[in-house]
């Protein structure tokens, strides 16, 4: 049923920039056009609606950007949308530029936002997952996690060619904030001797032995990935105290980083971007409110805000038995 309401739609990026955001607003704008809709751009997220920055997208405005990585709306963490006067700001400038609906890319900080305000102004909003920790139910992948994978294990591989030149034990770091998806998708890709993730505590005695275990098998050299966790920098200490350890070993430390959100985003990316940019916009239509739109098992899927943000998405468990078993002889 097409909804008669909707004539104007803003869109925004929030939170981390994600590659396949940028294919993602393309999407949003033409099929928004497509549709003979109005569609307005609101910079650097939340912060810039509250702050009234607002402006008319074309179709032209989105030529040539599916290939770049970032966000041409540009992205902010807000603190001040977290208040209520921030978000009555908020919501008197999309009536002054009589904006009917919302559509938000981001993570799970930028769904709370729109669950938030949704539910407080009932205002029409559709979530796209742009993240690239892949840290959100309700999708089977986040816009961005396939192209920083391939950018981690692109390090992981030239960490990899030092690792054996020298014999050196390394421990790279990658993001993914609490969760382990970046970490074991790499590790098991890069060959990773141990993949150490917040979703399943890994002692140091246990660390000592998968090592010792390489020793016995004759390995020269060794990678450990460690999952950031609740912040970036624990692998100096886990090096650390390995390093106390087994001083025989040439340990390094590697912190990947921010390499991680930038750069061109890969097909995967472009299509997920794409067909969810799309497929928001259409559900906008069809009368779709207060749902984040996603892909399972190759279906296009609304599921509420609210589930997505009770509901905690695991790690397969037959991931990280194989990534052990593969790395045990
Ligand atoms: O959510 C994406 C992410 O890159 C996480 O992996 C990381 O923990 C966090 O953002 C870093 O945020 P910031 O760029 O604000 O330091």
């Amino acid at each position: 049923m097409i909804n008669k309401k909707i004539n104007r739609i803003g869109i925004l990026t929030s939170g981390g920039d994600a590659p396949g955001m940028n294919a993602c607003i393309r999407a949003v704008v033409r099929t928004a056009i497509h549709y003979n809709l109005e569609i307005f751009g609101i910079k650097r997220g939340y912060q810039g609606l509250i702050e009234n920055d607002i402006y008319k997208l074309s179709s032209n405005s989105v030529s040539n950007i599916i290939q770049r990585g970032g966000t041409i709306l540009k992205s902010a963490r807000s603190l001040e949308f977290k208040t209520s006067e921030g978000r009555l700001k908020a919501h008197e400038n999309l009536t002054n530029n009589n904006i009917d609906a919302l559509i938000t890319v981001g993570g799970d900080g930028t769904l709370t936002g729109a669950l938030n305000f949704g539910s407080e102004y009932s205002f029409p909003i559709i979530g796209i997952p742009g993240t690239i920790d892949n840290d959100l139910s309700g999708t089977d992948k986040t816009i961005g996690f396939d192209t920083a994978t391939n950018t981690a294990l692109e390090a992981i591989d030239n960490i990899r060619d030092t690792a054996n030149s020298h014999n050196r034990l390394f421990f790279v770091e990658v993001m993914g904030r609490n969760t382990g998806f970046i970490a074991i998708q790499a590790g098991i890709g890069g060959g990773a001797e141990a993949i150490l993730i917040p979703e399943k505590e890994t002692s140091i005695e246990e660390l000592a032995a998968i090592l010792d275990q390489g020793v016995k098998s004759n390995k020269s050299s060794s990678i450990i990935i460690v999952a950031e966790g609740q912040e970036s920098g624990r692998t100096i200490e886990i090096a650390k105290q390995i390093k106390e350890r087994f001083s025989y070993y040439d340990t390094r430390f590697s912190i990947l980083g921010h390499i991680q959100r930038g750069g061109t985003p890969n097909s995967a990316d472009r299509l997920l971007g794409s067909i969810l940019g799309a497929k928001a916009v259409e559900g906008l239509i069809e009368g779709k409110e207060s749902c984040m739109v996603g892909i399972i098992k190759n279906e296009i899927v609304y599921t509420p805000f609210e589930e997505i943000l009770n509901t905690k998405k695991s790690i397969n468990s037959e991931y990280l038995r194989i990534a052990k078993l593969l790395s045990s002889n």
